[in-house]
């Protein structure tokens, strides 16, 4: 896919940097290999077992000799002055040096950086907007196909270059939706195509038959929950709290954890072993989402959890919520809202949670 004029940035952690080294050879050429870059930074988490690992590493290829390259200065600052130096006006003494392949200016993510987007791998826009800046002109068009949420479309975006995003897993897609609206104010299907991704019953039942837990993950990430690790069978796919409102002023935040069943055997023993894990959860309510009908059986359980009241409204604490063609009928699938909740009033219900990934 590469234009000739192209270049290409790999990034992976030391277990298999070097294995990947020799594969790009095999592609690029080994002529072809342009850089090792160092992306060092300090973090907290330091082993005394061995050095500190605090550093990434960049092996930056190129298709051909045709290749763009826009070297990048940055200011040193010295104590001392010295023959090149020069003075800015608080009287320090600087340099404007040409970019080396060390980088160690480019701070990491840490959980409090306003960056954040809660995306467990999520990189700092300054390393891709260098790269880009780099590598690209404006008008040219960066393709990450393992963009995760995002990282380099924003920046790809912020430095009027066109892009193209791949991930593997659907979860990167809220967080890379939200980054894209906030930043950008784009808005998707609009500004920008996503394919792939579910937008109609019968691509939910493709993604549910391929990857059912793929299909789990964007179930409860649709809600605003956040999927939970390794879910099993006897566990549940989601977790977050849930927001009540009467009005503006008046909201109760509820813990809440979702179950999801693709297939079309229900029974009502799924319904009993989700009870056991509202139970042992602790979960004011439990949303057990389905592809298909749920059994009478199952709703019986349901209906014995009883109620939450609320400001004068009754919440069934096991609920049945199931995906129908209504809930696609909109086009754009909102974030929180609205799925159809079984036979119940869906205005009633307001979801919010705080998004966490894994
Ligand atoms: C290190 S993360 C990228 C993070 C990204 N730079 C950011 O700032 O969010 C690698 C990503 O590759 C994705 N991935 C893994 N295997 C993949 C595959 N075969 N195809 C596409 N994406 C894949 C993962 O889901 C993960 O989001």
């Amino acid at each position: 896919m590469l234009r000739p004029d192209g270049c290409v940035y790999l990034h992976c952690d030391a277990h298999a940097s070097h294995y990947l080294k020799c594969m790009m050879d095999a592609i690029f050429g080994a002529a072809h290999f342009r850089n090792e870059l160092v992306w060092g930074y300090r973090t907290g988490g330091v082993s005394k077992k061995h050095w500190p690992r605090k550093h990434d590493t960049l092996l930056f290829y190129v298709k051909s000799g045709a290749y763009q390259h826009n070297p990048l200065q940055e200011r040193i600052y010295y104590d001392k002055p010295f023959f090149t130096a020069q003075q800015d006006e608080q009287g320090r003494y600087y340099a404007d040096v040409f970019v080396r392949d060390v980088w160690e200016d480019i701070k990491p993510l840490i959980n409090v950086s306003k960056e954040r987007l809660g995306y467990p791998t999520q990189k700092p826009l300054a390393l891709l907007e260098r790269i880009i800046k780099a590598s690209t002109n404006p008008g040219d068009i960066v393709f990450d196909p393992f963009c995760g949420c995002g990282t380099a479309l924003d920046a790809a975006h912020g430095l009027n270059r066109h892009w193209v995003g791949i991930d593997l897993t659907v979860l990167a897609l809220e967080p890379m939706e939200r980054r894209l609206r906030e930043r950008h104010g784009l808005v998707p299907k609009v500004d920008y195509d996503i394919e792939g991704y579910p937008t109609t019953r019968q691509d939910a039942m493709l993604l549910a038959e391929q990857n059912p837990h793929d299909f789990a993950n964007w179930a409860v990430t649709r809600l605003g929950l956040a999927p939970t690790a390794n879910s099993n069978d006897g566990g549940f796919d989601g977790t977050g709290k849930v927001l009540l409102w009467e009005n503006s002023s008046a909201a109760t935040q509820l813990p809440v954890i979702a179950e999801v069943k693709s297939g079309r055997s229900l029974s009502p023993n799924q319904v009993r072993a989700f009870r056991t894990a509202m139970q042992d959860t602790n979960a004011a309510i439990g949303i057990f989402i389905t592809l298909h009908p749920v059994t009478r059986g199952m709703r019986h359980l349901a209906e014995a959890e009883g109620a939450i009241e609320h400001n004068g409204r009754r919440y069934p604490r096991l609920q049945f919520w199931q995906l129908t063609d209504t809930y696609f009928e909109a086009g754009l699938i909102p974030v929180n809202l609205p799925w159809q909740v079984d036979e119940r009033p869906k205005a009633e219900r307001h979801y919010g949670a705080e998004q966490t990934y894994f």
